[in-house]
């Protein structure tokens, strides 16, 4: 069974796929051990209550330095003693004693096809307020294993979307969450409970 903590900001739609896809059994042999929040008025939190799974938040307000509350943040992560930790719309940027505590088990989504609009700054509508402002006419979402950089660990799967030339952000944002965002995260975690998921010279590498 793969333990995993899912750490959210937001909505939680993604997480709410993810919890849908293991009822669906679409997301076999995981359970979700945790949701974790760095705010406390996040939408997903209620979506994990309503499913009656663990959920808490650690907020970097109630610390007085960001070395405090990264602190405290790993020692709660590591109290649940995941296998994977999957960052569905998790704002906050991930200390490198996360991530080396985690090589290679963590996971993030993004809604671009890396590495087009992403990096610092790249992050909820701001990527889609790029991508039209670009006038690129395909989009689209990436799930990626995440290392020290932002938005560069090996990627794991990504799905293409349409932009259409009456797009505004919201509606792009949606559409590649529904058409993208929210089948190929459950998918990657899937992959990953398969044990079909390596890392080789900093490449994902998926088995059939
Ligand atoms: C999603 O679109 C996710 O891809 C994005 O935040 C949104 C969260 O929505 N993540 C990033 O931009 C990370 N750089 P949700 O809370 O409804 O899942």
């Amino acid at each position: 069974m793969l333990k995993i903590a899912v750490l959210v900001s937001g909505g939680g739609t993604n997480l709410q796929a993810i919890m849908d896809a293991i009822d669906a059994g679409k997301i076999k042999n995981t359970e979700i051990s945790v949701v974790i929040s760095n705010n406390a008025g996040a939408y997903a939190l209620t979506r994990a209550e309503k499913k009656g799974i663990e959920n808490l938040c650690i907020s970097p307000k109630s610390y007085e330095s960001r070395e405090e509350f990264n602190k405290a943040f790993l020692e709660k992560l590591n109290s649940y003693q995941v296998d994977l930790v999957v960052l569905a719309g998790f704002l906050v940027v991930i200390p490198p004693e996360m991530i080396a505590t985690y090589r290679n088990r963590i996971i993030n989504i993004h809604p671009s096809l890396i590495p087009s609009f992403c990096g610092t700054g790249y992050y909820g509508l701001k990527v889609h307020e790029g991508v039209l402002k670009r006038g690129v006419k395909v989009t689209g979402a990436t799930v990626h294993f995440v290392d020290e950089g932002t938005d560069t660990g090996p990627i794991i799967l990504q799905k293409a979307v349409e932009v259409r030339q009456q797009d505004t952000p919201k509606e792009l944002q949606q559409r590649v969450m529904e058409e993208a965002e929210w089948k190929i995260l459950p998918q990657a975690i899937d992959l990953i409970a398969a044990g079909k998921v390596q890392v080789i010279d900093g490449k994902a590498v998926i088995s059939e």
